[in-house]
């Protein structure tokens, strides 16, 4: 794993963004993975700036994202394709058409599981993953004691993720306890992953990722596995590592190989 500690969230966006950037210029076409939730919305302003200044392009990518609640039309503002129309593909010149979200209003939501896998594999995998993760560690919405190995299926939301995002809806207003999510073999099989975590709030969760055993308990541990995974962190997120003047030497140390991001 590539530990990357800075001061501020919008050099985290900022960062992820020329990881974004590098990936489209070397393959236009590129296959991303996409997130939703708070973190990524400075990466994703940062994107469409790129995009509107016209030293980016979008229009030969396609993107899946990670995961979708079950329950909810796509018209829905609180569900995820509408998150993702608003908040970064309206604004980019990507053909909405190569953009998928899981189909949360799927008559038989375990049929748009396989059917999401197999457009996955037939576009010919992921470049790149972004996530972001959960204060209990999870990542999509794979919450502790997903199979490290599952596959994109309907999963139950822990009640602490449901209160988490609660303040997205209105009071009294349906909010889904189901998902549906890529499974974490699906999100390992991508070939470069960029978790975002900013605040303190995700500190333990960050910790438990990087320095805690590798464990269901905490999903996003299944990073120690992956061969290219980037953790892009800012202090308050990175305030309970142990090992931090271990991390920071190593990032000087890679600055100084030629194409080290
Ligand atoms: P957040 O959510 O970016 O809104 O904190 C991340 C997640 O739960 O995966």
């Amino acid at each position: 794993m590539k530990i990357v500690i800075l001061d501020t969230p919008e050099q985290v966006a900022s960062y992820g963004a020329d990881r974004f950037a590098d990936q489209l210029r070397h393959k236009p076409g590129s296959i991303l993975g996409l997130a939703t939730g708070s973190t990524p919305i400075a990466l994703y302003e940062e994107l469409i700036s790129r995009v509107q200044r016209g030293v980016l392009s979008f229009a030969l990518a396609s993107t899946f994202n990670l995961d979708e609640y079950l329950g909810l039309e796509s018209t829905h503002p609180q569900s995820y394709r509408y998150f993702m129309n608003e908040h970064l593909f309206r604004h980019l010149d990507i053909d909405l058409a190569n953009t998928a979200v899981p189909d949360g209003a799927a008559r038989d939501p375990m049929v748009a599981c396989e059917a999401y896998e197999h457009a996955i594999q037939q576009a010919g995998g992921i470049d790149l993953q972004l996530l972001g993760i959960g204060r209990n560690g999870h990542i999509g919405f794979n919450e502790p004691s997903s199979s490290l190995a599952s596959r994109t299926r309907v999963k139950t939301l822990t009640p602490d993720t449901v209160k988490a995002n609660q303040r997205f809806f209105d009071e009294g207003e349906f909010q889904p306890h189901l998902s549906l999510t890529m499974g974490i073999g699906t999100i390992m099989e991508a070939r470069h992953i960029l978790l975002l975590a900013t605040g303190e709030s995700k500190a333990m969760a960050v910790r438990a990722t990087v320095e805690g055993p590798l464990a269901a308990r905490c999903p996003a541990s299944i990073l120690q596995m992956h061969p290219s995974a980037t953790l892009v962190l800012d202090r308050a997120a990175a305030s309970q590592l142990d090992d931090v003047a271990f991390y920071q030497y190593i990032e000087q140390e890679n600055q100084r190989l030629p194409g080290s991001r």
